[in-house]
């Protein structure tokens, strides 16, 4: 990696950075994490780029999810509980229907920084520095607490080092055994009132545990079926907090961004020359990147040059976010590109993102219809460019939150209002993810069916 350090992305254009008011406490907070422990280990980072490398190659699918931003205020285990468990319930149905592992990365320990569309908030005619997630500043608009604090980088570390810990324990500690999980999709099922949707499939699980088990493959005896691999994610945002996390590792020689197994940069940072992505370009993790509507083809291919030059299958996966709508005017042009310059990388969709609207009550919400649209929009235009989708990024949690309008326990503008949580963008409650799994296990069903039609064909 040429001319690349941890610290070189500070002599590049920043953008969506905070302004501190004290540069000598931000060092002093800097460097007291730098000498904290990792929170992940690159082994584990490689072994994700592994198993990356294999959906790149179409024999598996990404997974990617939790909140928009975490916080102090929610922090609670019950929370992360919730999501790590629907993550699992959503896994489950598409490993079924795709016949494929589903790789599971949670927006999680560690998605505290916020870019925003302006620099300031004006409320009541006073103006003051906007809110940029609970890792810079704090939500209320009053006294100082806008005020950007180095010592949020640490109590967010923390956080993110709990958080990460109960992680592991539900990993391999037993709950997450595949008989529980299938228990958990059963009482969803039960409870839908789309329920006769989902029984089918629901019931086909549950026959190819059954004769697994007469088989004598249950928890007991292959205790892979106890746990799962669950890793971590959040935006590379605060490029100082990630720089304080990042270490050689002793094994290969190379830096890791200990801070989560998989880091992204967000569709307002990736600007080719920007520190964003000269931060980015020299960590070994397993990295994606955010494509929006003004994403352009050439850009698009410099952009990959520059953060995989030796196109190394795991590396890099692109997130889509074009709106339901901007699909198709959009992603045809940037898959053909892609795929004609022969780049290995997974696409993955994001259809949180491109689909925000003001609600009539005045919230901020995602229809789940549209939601789902943009989904099928992005896998009938993978079918038609001959590329593979292989994953999906969503703004989620297990909580009983009504933030996203529709789904089958159908929430109105009206009723927005009632459980209304997140402290940045309306996540999919836990019922509307399930529902959402079911969709792109069908669509991956059929996708994976078609691929295995051409090739069968072809050879
Ligand atoms: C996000 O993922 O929360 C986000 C800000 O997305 P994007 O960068 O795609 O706008
Ligand atoms: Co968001």
């Amino acid at each position: 990696m040429t001319n690349w350090k941890p610290d070189s992305w500070r002599n590049f254009p920043k953008v969506q950075m905070p302004q501190y008011p004290d540069a000598a406490t931000l060092a002093e907070a800097e460097s007291r994490l730098s000498n904290y422990p990792p929170l992940v280990f690159a082994g584990e980072a490689r072994r994700l780029k592994e198993q990356l490398a294999n959906v790149a190659a179409g024999n598996g699918f990404l997974l990617q999810g939790g909140d928009c931003a975490e916080s102090f205020a929610e922090f609670h285990p019950n929370n992360i509980r919730d999501t790590f468990r629907v993550m699992l319930q959503m896994a489950v149905v598409m490993t079924f229907a795709a016949s494929c592992p589903v790789v599971k990365v949670g927006r999680m320990a560690g998605q505290f920084a916020k870019p925003r569309s302006s620099d300031t908030e004006i409320s009541g005619g006073i103006e003051m520095p906007s809110y940029r997630g609970d890792i810079i500043n704090s939500i209320r608009f009053e006294g100082d607490a806008r005020q950007p604090n180095p010592e949020r980088m640490v109590q967010a570390y923390s956080q993110a080092a709990a958080t990460l810990n109960l992680l592991r324990a539900f990993a391999q500690g037993g709950y997450a055994n595949l008989m529980s999980v299938h228990r958990w999709n059963l009482a969803f099922v039960e409870d839908s009132p789309a329920s006769e949707k989902y029984e089918e499939l629901a019931e086909q699980i549950g026959k190819a545990l059954e004769f697994m088990q007469a088989c004598g493959i249950d928890p007991d005896s292959v205790t892979q079926l106890q746990g799962t691999d669950f890793y971590t994610s959040h935006e590379a945002l605060l490029l100082g907090y990630e720089q304080a996390l990042t270490r050689v590792d002793s094994t290969s020689g190379d830096w890791y961004d200990t801070s989560a197994h998989l880091l992204w940069i967000g569709d307002r940072t990736r600007q080719l020359d920007g520190a964003h992505v000269e931060f980015m370009r020299g960590i070994s993790n397993p990295i994606a990147c955010k494509v929006g509507p003004t994403t352009k083809a050439d850009e698009l291919l410099k952009l990959i040059d520059a953060l995989n030059p030796a196109n190394e299958a795991g590396r890099l996966t692109l997130i889509t976010r074009f709106g339901a709508d901007g699909v198709e005017k959009h992603l045809p042009n940037l898959l053909r590109t892609v795929k004609r310059e022969g780049k290995n990388i997974i696409w993955s969709c994001d259809p949180m993102h491109g689909n925000t609207v003001k609600a009539s009550t005045g919230f901020k919400t995602r229809p789940f219809e549209r939601v789902l649209r943009e989904v099928r929009n992005v896998f009938a235009a993978h079918r038609a460019e001959g590329s593979y989708a292989g994953g999906i990024h969503l703004e989620l949690t297990g909580q009983n939150v009504t933030e996203c309008t529709g789904g089958a326990i159908d929430i109105t503008d009206e009723t927005l209002g009632s459980r209304y949580h997140t402290h940045c963008d309306p996540r999919l409650n836990a019922s509307q993810s399930i529902e959402l799994a079911f969709e792109v296990a069908e669509a991956l069903k059929d996708e994976r069916r078609a691929i295995a039609n051409a090739q069968a064909s072809a050879g």
